[in-house]
C-alpha cells in the first residue's frame, strides 16, 4: 500500500501544478507538533522564492500557501487543512481514513509494507573477521548492522548477496603458516611444554609493557625468547626439511582450537617482528639462510605466486586455520542469530574471503596499468594507483610482487559487479578505513568497472567502553565476541529471575538468550551508526528507555491481553470495523502505518536506528493508549476494536523486531 507520505506527495504535487503550471516537491513531513495536524507541506517558502525570482514580484509564502490549499484536492484523507505560520500547510487526517488503511494492512502478512517497484541486486559486505584470531568487538558493529540491514533489504524484495569477506590473506598467511609450523613441530617432538612455556612468557612481557610508549622495553623482553627459539627452530628444520615428517602428519591428524592457533599466531608475530628475528638466521638445508624475520613473507610471497613449486603443506595448513576459524565465527553467528551461519539463506556462498580473489589479483593490477591508472613508483618499486585528493596512493603490489589488502578489495569490487551482477554494493566497515573504500571506489570507477553501480561505505565509529575509552577487558586486552555474549547472556538471565522467579528453568534460559542478545545487538543498532558507541550494559540491559527488553516486554504485554481475554472468554471480531474515537487511538494507528517509511529510510541510509526509533515511539504510543484506553472491559464493538490496534501493534513490533534480527518471546 502506498504509504500516507506517497499519498499526500501525489495530492500536493497536483495541486501546485495546478496552481503554479510546475511540478515541484512538496516537501511533505511529519508534523513538528501534533496540535496542529499529523503531516505539514514545506512546500511554499521555496516557492514563494522561486516565484519571486521568476517574476521579479515579491510573493508571499502564506498566500502561495493559500494558492496550493485552493487547488489541494485530498478526498477522504483529511479533515482539515490549516496554514500556520510563515507558510506551513498542516493536514489533519481523518480517522476514518486511518482506519480503513489499517482494516486494509490487517490482512497482509507484510502489514502493507509494499516491495521496492525496482528490485536489484545487493551486494552486503559485512562482518569480515580475521584468520586465526577470535572474532572481537572489532566486528561486532558489522555483523550486527551489516545482518540487520541485509535483511531489511531483503524483505523490500531486493537480491541481497551477502559476502563475509574474511581477512585471510596478505601477510597473515605466512605467520598462521609458521605458528601451525611451531605447534606441528613442537607437539610431534614431544616439546609442545617447551612452546608453552615460550608463549607464556611472550604473553607476559606483552602484558607488562603495553602501549606504544613500551615498545622498546617490550622488544627487549622479547629478544631473549627469540634468540632461545632459534636453535629449536634449526633443529626441527634439520629434522624435518620438506615436511614429511613433523608437519604434514599434524596437519592431518591433529585437531586444532582456534584459541590455540591465536595464541601461535600473536606469538609468531610477536617474535618476527622483534628486531633480534632481523639477525638471527636459520639454514634451510634447500633454500640456504634466511632471517627468522624474513620467514613470514617469503612463504606469503611463495604462495602467492602460483608459477612456484606446489606449495600442499602450505595449503594444507591454510585450509586448516580457515575451518578452524569459520567454524568458531559460526558458533559466534548462530549465538547472535545471525544468517551468516545459514547458507540456505541464500544461493551464492555467504563466505569469500581475501583468498578467494587471489587468482584474479595480478589481472587486476595488470588491467589498471593498462589503462594508466597504475604506476610503478620508481623510488621503491611498489605499484600504486595516485588518487586524487588523497595524500597516499593506493598501493596495489609491494616490490617484492606481494598483493596487499586493497587488490584484493578491488578484485572483489570488480568480480560483484560483473560476475554476482551487483548493482549496490555496500560495506559495513570501520569508519577508519574510510580512506580506503574512498579510493577503491575511486579507482573501480575510474577503471569503468562500476557504471551505473552504488558503491557505499556503511562507515561506523568505534565501540567505547563506559569511562569513553576503547571498550577492552579489564585487562586491556581487546574483548571476544564470545565473552561479551556469554556475558550477555549471563547478565540476562539474572535479570530475567529477578523479573520472573516462576518461570521453568529451561523456559527461563530460553527467555535470558533472546533477551540479552536482543540488548546486545540493539543497543548498536539503535544509534546513528556513523557516531562512536558507548557500551555500558545496565543501560542496554535495562526496561525502561529505548531498549530490546523495553520492546520485548511491550510485545510481552500486548500478548498479556489476549492471555487474559482468552482466560476470561472474550474473543477479538476481526470482522469488527475499527475506530479511533480518542487521540491515543488515532496516534498509534497513525504510527503503525507508517513502519513502510521507517523501512524505507532503513534501506537508502544503511542506518537500522531508523527502525529502532520507530518501534519504541510504537511502544511507547501503546503503552499511552493502553492507559487511556480501556481494551477488555469496554463493550462491543469498541473491544473488538481495541484488540485489533493491539494486535496490529504486536504483528508491528514482531516484523520490525524480526528485520532487526532480534527475538520476541511471548513471555517474559
Ligand atoms: N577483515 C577486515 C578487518 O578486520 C574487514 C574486511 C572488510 N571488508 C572488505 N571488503 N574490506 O578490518
Amino acid at each position: 500500500m502506498p504509504t500516507i507520505a506517497f499519498e499526500l506527495d501525489r495530492a500536493f504535487r497536483t495541486a501546485i501544478a495546478a496552481a503554479f503550471g510546475f511540478e515541484a516537491d512538496p516537501l511533505i513531513a511529519v508534523a513538528q507538533n501534533e496540535k496542529f495536524g499529523d503531516y505539514q507541506s514545506n512546500a511554499a517558502m521555496g516557492l514563494a522564492k522561486q516565484l519571486a525570482e521568476g517574476t521579479g514580484q515579491k510573493a508571499n509564502p502564506r498566500q502561495v500557501a493559500e494558492q496550493i490549499r485552493a487547488k489541494l484536492d485530498l478526498g477522504e484523507i483529511a479533515t482539515e487543512v490549516s496554514i500556520a505560520g510563515t507558510g506551513f500547510i498542516n493536514v489533519r487526517l481523518s480517522p476514518d481514513w486511518l482506519a480503513r488503511r489499517l482494516e486494509a494492512i490487517a490482512s497482509d502478512g507484510r502489514l502493507g509494507v509494499e516491495k521496492t517497484a525496482a528490485p536489484q541486486t545487493v551486494v552486503v559486505d559485512y562482518s569480515g573477521p580475521n584468520i586465526a584470531k577470535q572474532m572481537h568487538v572489532g566486528h561486532i558493529r558489522s555483523t550486527i548492522i551489516g545482518d540487520a540491514v541485509a535483511r531489511t533489504l531483503d524483505f523490500r524484495g531486493d537480491h541481497v548477496i551477502r559476502q563475509n569477506h574474511l581477512g585471510d590473506w596478505g601477510t597473515q598467511f605466512g605467520r598462521v603458516v609458521l605458528a601451525m609450523w611451531y605447534e606441528a613441530v613442537f607437539e610431534r617432538t614431544g616439546n609442545h611444554a617447551k612452546l608453552d612455556e615460550l608463549i607464556e612468557m611472550q604473553q607476559a612481557a606483552a602484558r607488562d609493557f603495553p602501549g606504544d610508549e613500551n615498545k622498546p622495553k617490550l622488544a627487549a623482553a622479547l629478544a631473549p625468547l627469540v634468540r632461545e627459539i632459534a636453535p629449536l627452530h634449526q633443529r626441527f628444520v634439520g629434522e624435518d626439511p620438506d615436511g614429511t615428517r613433523y608437519f604434514l602428519p599434524y596437519l592431518k591428524e591433529n585437531a586444532l582450537q582456534l584459541d590455540e592457533l591465536e595464541r601461535a599466531y600473536v606469538f609468531v608475530s610477536a617474535l618476527t617482528d622483534n628486531p633480534e628475528a632481523g639477525k638471527t638466521v636459520i639454514i634451510h638445508p634447500t633454500h640456504g639462510p634466511r632471517t627468522l624475520a624474513e620467514l613470514p613473507r617469503l612463504t606469503t610471497t611463495f604462495i602467492q605466486n602460483p608459477d612456484l613449486p606446489d606449495n600442499e603443506q602450505e595449503k594444507l595448513a591454510w585450509e586448516k586455520a580457515r575451518a578452524v576459524t569459520l567454524d568458531a565465527c559460526a558458533e559466534v553467528y548462530r549465538s547472535l542469530g545471525v544468517q551468516l551461519a545459514d547458507p540456505s539463506i541464500q544461493e551464492q556462498p555467504l563466505e569469500r574471503g581475501e583468498s578467494f580473489y587471489n587468482a584474479f589479483l595480478p589481472n587486476v593490477v595488470q588491467e589498471l596499468r593498462e589503462r594508466g591508472l597504475a604506476l610503478v613508483d620508481p623510488d621503491d618499486g611498489r605499484t600504486v594507483v595516485p588518487v586524487p585528493g588523497s595524500e597516499n596512493p593506493l598501493i596495489i603490489q609491494k616490490s617484492d610482487g606481494a598483493y596487499v589488502y586493497g587488490t584484493t578489495d578491488l578484485a572483489a569490487v570488480r568480480f560483484r559487479i560483473r560476475e554476482l551482477r551487483a548493482k549496490r554494493v555496500v560495506y559495513f566497515v570501520d569508519a577508519r578505513q574510510s580512506q580506503h573504500f574512498q579510493q577503491v571506489f575511486w579507482t573501480a570507477k575510474k577503471a569503468g568497472w562500476a557504471e551505473g553501480v552504488a558503491l557505499e561505505h556503511a562507515a561506523f565509529g568505534t565501540m567505547l567502553g563506559p569511562d569513553g575509552k576503547p571498550f577492552k577487558t579489564r585487562a586491556g586486552d581487546v574483548v571476544k565476541l564470545k565473552d561479551l555474549i556469554d556475558e550477555a547472556e549471563q547478565r540476562a538471565a539474572a535479570v530475567v529471575l529477578e523479573k520472573n522467579p516462576e518461570l521453568p528453568e529451561a523456559k527461563r534460559g530460553q527467555i535470558a538468550h533472546a533477551v540479552g542478545i536482543g540488548a546486545l545487538k540493539y543497543s548498536d543498532l539503535s544509534k546513528d551508526r556513523a557516531s562512536d558507541y558507548l557500551f555500558v550494559w545496565e543501560r542496554m540491559l535495562s526496561f525502561e528507555g529505548n531498549t530490546a527488553p523495553y520492546l520485548q516486554n511491550a510485545y510481552v504485554r500486548v500478548h498479556g491481553i489476549f492471555r487474559k481475554a482468552n482466560a476470561i472468554g472474550v474473543e477479538m471480531k476481526p470482522g469488527t470495523p475499527i475506530r479511533l474515537d480518542t487521540p491515543h487511538e488515532k496516534a498509534l494507528a497513525r504510527h503503525i502505518l507508517q513502519l513502510d517509511d521507517a523501512i524505507q529510510l532503513v534501506v537508502r541510509e544503511l542506518k537500522p536506528h531508523h527502525l529502532t526509533n520507530y518501534l519504541y515511539e510504537l511502544a511507547t504510543r501503546f503503552h499511552a493508549f493502553f492507559e487511556h484506553c480501556p481494551v477488555l472491559q469496554s463493550e462491543e464493538p469498541v473491544r473488538s476494536s481495541r484488540l485489533r490496534l493491539a494486535d496490529l501493534t504486536a504483528r508491528t513490533l514482531a516484523l520490525g523486531l524480526d528485520l532487526l534480527g532480534i527475538e520476541h518471546p511471548d513471555q517474559m
